[in-house]
């Protein structure tokens, strides 16, 4: 039989690359507050462990937008759900996500917080799915570059299911996945 989803990035690897992006932010923010901001939901697991390495004062606050759709879909506009109250005029902005894959969704944000005026503003994302961008960008921190396949775990899901798997698990078989959804159960029961 042959695996409907095998692990990319096991949790160990995982909890060593946060741990590097968290030291470097917090060299080149050195002396500064930072404010990250996350995109929910899926940035809010990697934002969790990636705050608690950066040994500076920081702020974080959430945003949210509409569904991920396909490429055309998302194009066409992304709706704000939720924003951030906090004036971020003068200050040093992080925006954390998950993965930036057509880099769609993430630059209608900077645009959105670029007219805030802050000092500085840029991208720490854990997965870079370089080879479907379309929108330009290059994200100042990345985890780990990212395949052209659908990934699950550590806050990404599948149909709103797996954030919580501890590893990012690569589904080979998406098609299977949707006929059964329950499939990559067996790998929750691996936590702990
Ligand atoms: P973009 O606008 O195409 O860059 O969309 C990025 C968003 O789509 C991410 O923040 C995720 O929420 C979602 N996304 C993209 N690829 C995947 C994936 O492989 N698994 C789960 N969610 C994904
Ligand atoms: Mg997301």
């Amino acid at each position: 039989m042959t695996e409907v989803a095998r692990v990319l990035f096991g949790r160990e690897e995982i909890r060593r690359r946060v741990e590097e992006l968290g030291r470097t932010i917090a060299g080149d923010y050195a002396g500064r507050e930072p404010i990250l901001i996350s995109v929910l939901k899926g940035g809010t697991i990697f934002l969790a462990d990636l705050m608690r390495e950066i040994g500076l004062p920081l702020e974080v606050h959430f945003m949210a937008t509409s569904r991920y759709g396909d490429a055309a879909e998302s194009m066409g506009r992304v709706r704000i759900l939720l924003d951030v109250e906090r004036d971020l005029s003068g200050r040093d902005v992080l925006l954390v996500e998950d993965i930036v894959d057509t880099g769609l969704t993430i630059s209608y944000l900077l645009s959105i917080l670029r007219s805030r005026e802050p000092a500085s503003l840029e991208v720490c994302t854990l997965l870079d799915r370089s080879v479907r961008r379309i929108a330009p960008l290059r994200p100042r921190y990345v985890g780990f570059d990212c395949p052209d396949t659908f990934v699950v775990g550590y806050g990404l899901d599948f149909q709103e299911r797996y954030r919580n798997l501890a590893d990012i698990m690569e589904v080979s078989d998406t098609a299977a996945l949707s006929s059964d959804p329950d499939l990559l159960v067996p790998h929750l029961a691996a936590i702990g």
